[in-house]
């Protein structure tokens, strides 16, 4: 998919260079975060966990995707690739009876994420693991949604993951995966042809009802791939 350098950061991050200091090295500084955000790591990978945080973009395709997956009071949500915990907080104010499980293998963002929600892991009601999509075995639970934002493009042979996460999802569950590229370059069309691959790749992971979802955004548009588990499926 795409591994190029991240506008958005580099955007922002411009905008905070004075014009007449040492462009090179600040530009070098930024390529360090924008390095990150595969596997976030060491001081520069909890630099990126805080611009993933405060990012306005972020909160925009988080906000849009949780409202795509209609989470209700008693559901129970896996997240893969978490960074620093922000949705999972955002899901946690309304799985009140619920649960809600997140993997990542970046073991400085399984921290921030910690921090972020540790009263709710105190209560029982979110549970934070280290570890990659690659080793869903983690997990025993039937999950009523599982998604996952920005991270499928850092994985292997998306279509088993995916029909790994199938597995994990009670029959009439839903799956939604988004994804805003933003590498140079990277345009609504980009954007669009990312959304269908991701849609085929739902359905050759056996998932029914896949759909694409487009949110129209700066400077480029998120999509959203959803799926259901028909209830026909024996998970196998
Ligand atoms: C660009 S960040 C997105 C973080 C967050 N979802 C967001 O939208 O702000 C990608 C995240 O996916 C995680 N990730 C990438 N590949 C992964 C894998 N194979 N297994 C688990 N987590 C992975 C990274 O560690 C990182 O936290």
């Amino acid at each position: 998919m795409f591994e190029g350098p991240c506008t958005e950061i580099i955007e922002s991050m411009q905008a905070v260079i004075t014009p007449n200091k040492d462009k090179e090295a600040a530009m070098r500084l930024i390529q360090s975060i924008v390095s990150q955000f595969g596997c976030p790591r060491g001081f520069w990978g909890s630099v990126a966990g805080l611009v993933m945080t405060y990012n306005p973009s972020n909160k925009e395709r988080m906000r849009w995707t949780i409202s795509l997956l209609g989470i209700r009071k008693n559901d129970r949500v896996l997240e893969i690739g978490f960074g620093p915990g922000v949705a999972i907080e955002e899901i946690g104010k309304i799985t009140t009876v619920g649960f809600i499980a997140g993997i990542d293998h970046s073991e400085v963002m399984v921290r921030q994420a910690r921090k972020r929600n540790a009263k709710t892991i105190r209560e029982g009601r979110v549970d934070i693991k280290l570890g990659s999509v690659s080793s869903l075995h983690e997990f025993d639970e039937d999950f009523d949604k599982i998604f996952s934002i920005n991270s499928i493009q850092f994985w292997d042979d998306p279509i088993q993951r995916l029909k790994e996460l199938r597995r994990l999802l009670k029959p009439g569950g839903l799956i939604a995966i988004t994804l805003q590229p933003r590498n140079r370059g990277a345009t609504d069309e980009t954007a669009c042809e990312l959304g269908k691959k991701i849609v085929a790749d739902l359905e050759g992971a056996g998932f029914s009802q896949a759909r694409l979802e487009i949110k129209k955004m700066k400077p480029v548009s998120s999509i959203c791939a959803l799926g259901i588990k028909s209830n026909s499926d024996t998970g196998l």
